[in-house]
């Protein structure tokens, strides 16, 4: 049977080679019977599953938990209070609309509409070619550019409503 549940619950199992990379990296920081210690791994430990797999899928965080001995409870609630992390598969392109205050003031929203209609996409979403991801973030830290898009790692400043088409491309 094949679906994206299916693929999301056995993803440990069905891709060896990731849960190698990431069991040889949380070795690699030791864990130890002092549980204390393994929490303070924790954070660094999901971002490399999240690199490693692309998302936090349940099984990956119940691995993560029995790796570390933690509660998955407490794997779970660092996952959703930390924005940066995600649960659902993620596009090959990451694009997020900062609509922190500098941003907002100075035409966010409008850019982000476009986006959204560009795309056919909500914020959050993920198209089902699994090729973009439309997302948002608080502040970037890069406010004198407002307002500010990032795509991947790259960032584009003093965004206009008539740039999408342009930003898209960019990701082609
Ligand atoms: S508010 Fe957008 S970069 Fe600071």
């Amino acid at each position: 049977m094949s679906c994206q549940t299916c693929e999301e619950l056995d993803i440990v199992a069905r891709y060896p080679e990731k849960t190698a990379e990431l069991d040889a990296y949380i070795d690699g920081l030791g864990v130890s019977a002092d549980v204390e210690k393994n929490r303070g791994n924790l954070i660094q430990c999901l971002h490399r599953a999240q690199h490693v797999f692309g998302y936090l899928p349940l099984e990956v965080q119940k691995h993560v938990a029995k790796k570390l001995k933690l509660h998955l409870s407490e794997v779970y609630g660092v996952i959703s209070f930390y924005h940066y992390f995600t649960e659902k598969p993620v596009g090959r392109y990451k694009i997020n609309i900062c609509t922190g205050t500098a941003c907002f003031v100075k035409g966010a929203g409008s850019v982000l509409e476009e986006f959204k209609r560009y795309l056919n996409l909500d914020q959050g979403e993920t198209s089902s070619d699994r090729k973009f991801s439309l997302g948002g973030v608080r502040c970037l830290g890069a406010c004198s550019l407002a307002p500010v898009v990032m795509v991947n790692d790259r960032v584009y400043g003093n965004v206009t409503s008539a740039m999408v088409p342009e930003i898209i491309n960019d990701c082609k």
